[in-house]
Formats: C-alpha cells, structure tokens, sequence
C-alpha cells in the first residue's frame, strides 16, 4: 500500500519551547490512523506542524512521496493535504452552503465542486436540507459535521482531523467517528485523526500512535493496542 504521509523526526514548537521532541509516523493510503494522549502532549502540534502552519525546526514531512516540509499552508491543501482545526471553526454568521463552499475556495474546477458537494450530501444527509440555515444556529455535533464536509470540499488525499469529538454528547461522538470510517470506506481518502477519547479513537483506526509529553512512547495495531494492559489502565480506565 502507498504510502501518503511519512513524517521523519519531527521536532517542533513555539518560540523557544520545543513541543514535540522527534515525531515519527506514517499513514498508508488505506488506513484510518490514530493519535491518542494526554492533554498537552503536543497532539495539536503535530497535524499544525504537517498542515504547515507550525514551522519544525527539525525533521521531514514527505506527502504522497514529495518533501512537502517547506511548502507553505495553501500549497499544501492545493495537493490535498488538508486539517480540519480543534474545535469547529464555522462562519456562523454565513450559511451552512456558504461554509462548505468555502472549504472548495482554492478551486477553478465547478463541475468536480457539483460532484463532490454530491459526495458531501451522501454522507451527510442533513446537510442539504440545511443549506440555506446559519451555521452558528445548528447543534455542536452538527456543526462538527458540516466542518468535516467543509475540509471534504477542498478534495483531501489526506484528511487530518484534530479532536472531531470534542464536546460533543457520547451518540454523537460515535456518529461523527461512524463519518471517519466511512470517509475513508466511500471515498478512499486515508484519515489521521488525533482524539483524546481513546476508545473511540482505537475502535474506528486501523493503528494507533500514543503521544506524551511529546515523543510517541507507543505504537501499533489499534486492535492490539486495545488488548494491551498497560493501555488498558492507562488509556481505557479498564
Ligand atoms: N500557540 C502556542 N504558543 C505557545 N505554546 C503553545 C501554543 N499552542 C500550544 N502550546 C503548548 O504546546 C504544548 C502542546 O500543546 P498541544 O495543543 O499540541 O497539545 P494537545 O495534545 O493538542 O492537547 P489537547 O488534548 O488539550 O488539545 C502545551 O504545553 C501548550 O501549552
Ligand atoms: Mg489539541
């Protein structure tokens, strides 16, 4: 299976303070991949440091086999490398079909826009029936949707998403994870989602990488990780 992301000793930050301390990982072109861990571990970082909008001082970030770890943000998501941010950022004041369009404003081709706003409908239903609403008005898990519909609007080869869960009430959490897994079921597009919910997380990846104090200290096949005991008491609270 291809290979669309490798990230190579990643060592990143803000200012002086460095964050992640030589990151490694890598997403196949048929996986949905995980990142668990603690609050503050540098989750966040890491999809802002691959999405370019952190700068690493350190370490490689190859997409789809090109070195993309000087390539600015726009170019980025120009070749489908693209992160939905930490809590949904909607326009609220400007509609729901106002957002998703947003999302495809990089591009010139309108059919393959139709095409994929019919793509975004399959998958989420409830949005066409609420084209025409203020964004801000919908439910939290609503607009969480509508912002992964947005980031499908501008054609991801790889969908990063940080924390889709967030706040939002247990159903919903796994309705929106149900969403992940068939993203990359229906459309093919390979996932990295970062998630502080581990079971959630672990249930829907195909692996999963665990993020402390910035260094992964483990990693492997979601479904082996789950078994493990010491994720078990530590991640699981079994
Ligand atoms: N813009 C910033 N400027 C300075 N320090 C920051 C900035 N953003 C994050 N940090 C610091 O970097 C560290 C890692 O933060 P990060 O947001 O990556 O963690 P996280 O794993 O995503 O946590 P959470 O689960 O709470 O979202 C923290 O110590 C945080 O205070
Ligand atoms: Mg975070």
């Amino acid at each position: 299976m291809r290979t669309m992301l490798k990230v190579e000793g990643l060592r990143s930050g803000y200012g002086g303070s460095e964050v992640l301390h030589g990151v490694s990982l890598e997403v196949h072109e048929d996986e949905v991949v995980s990142v668990i861990g603690p609050n503050g571990a540098g989750k966040s970082t890491l999809l802002l440091t691959i999405a370019g909008i952190v700068r690493p001082h350190e370490g490689r970030i190859l997409y789809d086999g090109v070195d993309v770890t000087s390539l600015p943000v726009h170019e980025r998501v120009r070749r489908g490398l693209v992160l939905c941010p930490e809590r949904r950022r909607l326009f609220p004041e400007m509609t729901v079909g106002e957002n998703l369009l947003a999302g495809a404003y990089l591009r010139r081709d309108r059919e393959g826009v139709r095409r994929d706003l019919e793509k975004v409908f399959e998958i989420f239903p409830f949005i066409r029936e609420r084209w025409n609403q203020m964004a801000g008005t919908l439910s939290g898990g609503e607009q969480q949707m509508v912002a992964i519909a947005r980031a499908l609007m501008s054609r991801p080869r790889l969908l990063m998403l940080d924390e889709p869960s967030v706040g939002l009430a247990p159903v919903m959490k796994v309705t929106v994870f149900e969403k992940v897994r068939e993203i990359r079921e229906r459309e093919g597009i390979p996932v990295l989602v970062v998630e502080q919910d581990a079971y959630l997380a672990m249930s829907v990846s195909d692996r999963t990488y665990v993020l402390e104090s910035g260094s992964v200290v483990l990693e492997g096949r979601s479904s082996e990780l789950m078994s493990n005991d010491d994720v078990k008491s530590r991640y699981l609270g079994l």
